[in-house]
């Protein structure tokens, strides 16, 4: 086989469903390893029984240290090495400013901003021993513009590019990469939740006219953690069909 992963053992967070999914068949399909963290610990396991006999999905809650020292434990002692680490477990708690909670603001930045900063840190110490690793951070476009009613998102997606960034420095002199991407309105459960006018309205602002699907940000996320983008970290590509550009 001669997939640009072939070999590569790659744990993706959030993979039960969506992107996270979309990005494990994608690299799958090019040859890697794939360990799955979720949540959602049925819907993890037959997602990675639906990928095939390279693929294993673990429970794991990426805003505890403990769950996701476990998950990348198990790329390691299931098929020797950790070479990509996408961090892409997210939720959305959307409200205005003036009705958000406390605990609302709490969990998204918990999930994004800490969820990813673990996932980071715990993969770049086994990494940095290696030798060489791809970290894939999954930003929004909603970091760079502050979409309405989503002041806890918003900062938590901004922040996940400036960590990118300073952990990029990091870690760049050990062969590990760090790179973001920023989707813009991709078709998932997360995005099928939105009322139509909301959606309608979106509609207007892209250049491209239509929702990105999920595997075209697979496409990109399989860019970033191959050797095609040998030469890049600290970068944010806009996945967006021309939104906000
Ligand atoms: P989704 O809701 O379809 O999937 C998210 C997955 O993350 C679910 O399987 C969920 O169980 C899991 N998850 C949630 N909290 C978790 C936690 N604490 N620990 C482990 N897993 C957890 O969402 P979608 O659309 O696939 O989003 C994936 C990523 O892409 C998220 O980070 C999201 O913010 C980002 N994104 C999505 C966009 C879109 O238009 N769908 C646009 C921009 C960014």
């Amino acid at each position: 086989m001669t997939g640009l992963l072939n070999g590569k053992t790659a744990v993706i967070t959030g993979g039960a469903q969506g992107i996270g999914l979309a990005i494990a068949q994608r690299f799958a399909a090019e040859g890697a390893n794939i360990v799955l963290g979720d949540m959602n610990a049925e819907q993890v396991a037959s997602a990675a029984t639906s990928i095939g006999a390279e693929a294993v999905g673990v429970a794991a809650d990426v805003t505890k240290a403990d769950d996701v020292a476990a998950l990348l434990r198990t790329a390691v002692e299931t098929f020797g090495s950790l070479d990509v680490v996408v961090n892409n477990a997210g939720i959305t708690r959307d409200a205005t400013m003036r009705k958000m909670t406390e605990e609302q603001f709490d969990q998204v930045i918990d999930v994004h901003l800490k969820g990813t900063w673990l996932g980071m840190k715990l993969a770049a110490e086994i990494m940095r021993e290696q030798g060489s690793g791809a970290i894939v951070n999954m930003s929004s476009i909603s970091g760079k513009v502050g979409n309405f009613g989503q002041t806890n998102y918003a900062a938590a997606k901004a922040g996940i590019v400036a960590m990118s960034k300073a952990a990029a420095k990091e870690v760049a002199a050990k062969g590990v990469r760090i790179n973001a991407i920023q989707p813009g309105l991709i078709r998932t459960a997360m995005t099928e939740a939105m009322p139509q006018a909301a959606w309608d309205s979106k509609m207007t602002e892209i250049p491209m006219g239509r929702a990105g699907e999920p595997d075209e940000i697979a496409k990109v996320a399989l860019f970033l953690a191959s050797d095609l983008s040998s030469y890049m970290t600290g970068t944010v590509l806009e996945v967006t069909g021309g939104r906000y550009m």
